[in-house]
């Protein structure tokens, strides 16, 4: 049974409060906050077993070794990929992205190729494909968006073509919530020969994930979005891709045999692994795969989408106080993100006010301005939610938002 009373228990921030209230954290999609479990993981490895990895004979290492392996393999069974030798660790989405884009990119994009993306990506999965485009002459085509947030299909045989060598597309927008149909996406893209990279920032927390079932080359992912620490990320590829890639960084671990004149590079995962590796935070997110584990995906899903359907409803009635909603209306086609606006209030301020009643959201851009300016304003807040946000803490900030909307047209 999902007993969110008492998976609250195992998050010790959740106790506080915050200018005098209760803490309602609605700031999800920015990160999320840490089970104990995750935090003790953290405190045992410095404590006890706190080792170089991959270097030493000694027990120490052996121990932290076996740990930051064992980590992997969890990660790597989470999204089920086929091997844990296709799951490699960097800091974050962006790097992983950066990887890809300076390895695989480098070799595979060339003058007149063209990289399909939607206009929903947040910057991370942007930028980098903006700067390939632009040193090889390559293009950036958009599949087009609904004035609902959703793709539109129609013209997508159009769009991505026989010049298409990548399709990159967001599975969860951390903007608008949109759940993109990337199966599907990736079935076309590969029909024309194109590979298919899906940014899963936003989904592999919230979703089960199956890179098998997806049939992506590529998927990347941030530990700190799904209880992990921050500073640890992923980047999976199917093997025979990443057999063929040349490494990111070079250094110390990622070598197998050096001579003054040049090196060979080592096995999979650790050709893209160089320098020290982020141990205690890779060992972190193995202990915050356990706890999604013990939850259940499926669970953690429902109850996401239970919280989505009540939010929508509340949203519903908030219109009648002008309060915009962007983003789809079905909440079996988005996430639990709720960007919005309130007319003649500046996001900014509205989150200042939320703040003194206890409530994190995030105001601004979210990383992703080309797509809030498109919906015509400067910047939204945005509510978003994870597994142990309730549907009282969902009326709590109603009650809020109403509040600090009368506060503003009539100053009280
Ligand atoms: N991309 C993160 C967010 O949506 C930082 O807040």
């Amino acid at each position: 049974m999902f007993d969110v009373k008492k998976i609250r228990e195992d998050f010790p921030i959740l106790g506080r409060e915050i200018n005098g209230q209760r803490l309602v954290y609605f700031d999800n999609a920015a990160t999320t906050q840490k089970p104990q479990a995750v935090i003790d993981s953290l405190v045992d490895y410095y404590q006890n077993y706190n080792a170089n990895v991959h270097r030493g004979v000694h027990s120490l290492s052996m121990e932290a070794t076996d740990k930051y392996e064992e980590a992997r393999e969890k990660v790597a069974a989470f999204i089920n990929a086929e091997s844990s030798d296709c799951l490699i660790w960097t800091r974050n989405s962006s790097e992983s992205l950066n990887l890809v884009a300076y390895t695989w990119g480098e070799k595979n994009i060339e003058e007149g190729d063209e990289i399909v993306l939607t206009p929903m990506e947040h910057h991370s999965n942007l930028v980098p494909w903006q700067e390939i485009a632009r040193r090889k002459g390559a293009k950036i085509r958009f599949i087009p968006i609904t004035s609902d947030g959703l793709l539109d299909l129609t013209e997508i045989e159009k769009i991505i073509n026989d010049r298409t060598v990548l399709v990159s597309v967001v599975h969860m927008s951390n903007a608008l919530g949109t759940i993109n149909p990337v199966k599907q996406i990736a079935t076309i893209a590969h029909s024309r020969g194109a590979k298919v990279l899906i940014d899963g920032a936003q989904s592999v927390p919230h979703i089960p994930t199956d890179v098998q079932d997806y049939d992506c080359d590529f998927l990347v992912f941030s530990g700190h979005k799904m209880l992990g620490p921050t500073g640890i990320g992923c980047l999976y590829a199917k093997k025979e891709i990443l057999e063929t890639m040349e490494p990111f960084m070079t250094g110390g671990e990622m070598v197998l045999e050096v001579t003054y004149e040049k090196a060979s590079w080592a096995d999979l995962p650790m050709k893209f692994e160089a320098g020290t590796p982020n141990i205690a935070d890779a060992i972190g997110l193995g202990a915050a795969i356990d706890y999604l584990n013990e939850l259940g995906m499926d669970n953690i899903y429902s109850h996401e989408n239970e919280l989505t359907f009540h939010a929508m409803c509340k949203f519903f009635e908030l219109q009648s106080e002008g309060v915009e909603l962007f983003g789809p209306r079905d909440e079996n086609l988005k996430g639990g993100v709720f960007s919005f606006n309130v007319p003649d209030v500046h996001p900014h301020d509205l989150g200042t006010v939320l703040d003194n009643m206890g409530i994190a959201v995030r105001t601004g851009h979210h990383c992703a301005m080309p797509l809030v300016k498109s919906l015509g304003v400067a910047a939204t807040a945005r509510a978003s939610f994870y597994l142990y946000n309730t549907t009282d803490e969902i009326d709590v900030f109603v009650d809020a938002l109403r509040e600090a909307i009368r506060y503003f047209r009539h100053g009280s």
